[in-house]
């Protein structure tokens, strides 16, 4: 085994040191567990190897699956997390969690190639990459279970990626690679725990100090139950490539924020509006009406939108919004505030409303993500 990577600690099962790790996300993936366990099994013949499933509290039990699987087989480890989702963050977690020099990421619906990872594997034993993308995209690999509509979105995304990013391989998309633990344990501090694109939020964090392979596999067709991929991906893409971009000063998640509040200005006008015109209320009335509602439909839209891998559910709702209207409150304070502040220095109307709403906004973001979305 090559001299730069670590020793490993000894497999129980083989008495050799352990090799691999295989760490597999899921969620809602009960029927896979065991197939991908037996192909596994057969595929690293020879080789210690372990896997640990990281499963986000699946609603189908998955986590009972692979528990009684990691009672009979002391290769297989269960983590389960609780309130938390996200692809990547689960990957991130199931890495720093395994034990062996070198570590594969790997979908439990048999959709990657087991077959692969000896040979990815020794590309990272003799030294010859810190990381090996399974490719759809290079001469020998395919993904023809792809719809027209995801082919031509995974395109387009790609090719954003590589021309923004500056990433140069075929497939920065693909979620099967293979990577060296002590290289990931370095860039762990910097990658995004949300959303889905683990390996292109590697090769950007890396920025060229990765020495990556690609080789290619055929990206199969899903036997049990179905893809988490929804539209919102996109959003959780376009952040990551911000995010990247910006080297982090800017979170789609404010941006987000940020927008929900200038619809929440739309939102207010038309119910002062419509207070004042059609139910002829009193102008303190209409205009507390406006905010109410401009202050709920911000929350709703937040909800959905800015925090929904944390969206609240049930009385959480109710509880959420009245603290949310309280944030607000305070926060409109802060900004007519700061605008009374520089109107007095400086009085341009337009600048002084505009450091008055920027107060505003980065006060309930703030405030907001400490105490109604926070992380539990
Ligand atoms: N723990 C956890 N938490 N696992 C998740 C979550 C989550 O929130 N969402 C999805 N997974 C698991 C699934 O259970 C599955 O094992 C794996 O992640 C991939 O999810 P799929 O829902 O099957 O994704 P896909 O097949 O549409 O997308 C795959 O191909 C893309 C390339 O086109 C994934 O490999 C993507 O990462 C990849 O970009
Ligand atoms: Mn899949």
């Amino acid at each position: 085994m090559n001299e730069a990577i670590r020793p490993a600690p000894v497999d129980p099962s083989t008495g050799m040191p352990r090799q691999l790790s295989v760490v597999v996300p899921t969620f809602n993936e009960r029927d896979n567990v065991v197939a991908l366990y037996r192909k596994l099994s057969a595929a690293l013949t020879g080789i210690a190897w372990e896997a640990i499933y990281v499963d986000d509290n699946s609603p189908d039990g998955t986590f009972d699956v692979v528990r009684k699987l990691a009672a009979i087989d002391p290769r297989v480890r269960c983590i389960r997390r609780i309130g938390r989702r996200g692809l990547s963050g689960a990957c991130i977690e199931g890495i720093l969690a395994s034990s062996a020099p070198c570590t594969a990421v790997m979908d439990a619906d048999l959709q990657h190639d087991e077959t692969r990872l000896p040979k990815m594997l020794a590309l990272l034993e003799s030294d010859a990459a810190d990381l090996v993308v399974g490719s759809r995209y290079i001469e020998g690999g395919s993904a023809d279970s792809f719809d027209k509509q995801r082919a031509g979105f995974s395109m387009l995304a790609t090719s954003v990626a590589k021309r923004l990013l500056h990433i140069e391989i075929a497939d920065p998309m693909s979620g099967f690679f293979m990577i060296r633990r002590d290289r990931f344990e370095q860039l762990a501090p910097e990658l995004s725990i949300q959303g889905f694109k683990i390996l292109l939020d590697v090769i950007a964090t890396a920025r060229g100090a990765l020495r990556v392979t690609e080789i290619p596999f055929t990206f199969g067709s899903r036997l049990h139950g179905e893809s988490k991929l929804d539209s919102m991906v996109a959003l959780d893409f376009l952040g990551l490539v911000l995010a990247k971009l910006t080297r982090d000063a800017v979170s789609l998640r404010f941006l987000l924020f940020a927008l929900v509040g200038s619809v929440g200005v739309v939102v207010h006008f038309a119910g002062l509006f419509v207070a004042l015109d059609a139910l002829r209320w009193p102008f303190p009335h209409s205009q507390a009406f406006g905010a109410v509602l401009a202050m709920t439909s911000n929350f709703l839209l937040n909800n959905f939108l800015t925090y929904r891998d944390q969206r609240l559910k049930g009385i959480g709702i109710l509880r959420g919004l009245l603290v949310f209207y309280l944030v607000c409150s305070v926060g409109l304070l802060a900004n007519v505030g700061v605008a009374f502040s520089v109107y007095n220095q400086e009085p341009i109307w337009w600048l002084a409303g505009a450091a008055g709403a920027l107060m505003g906004v980065v006060w309930n973001y703030a405030v907001s993500s400490l105490f109604v979305w926070r992380r539990r």
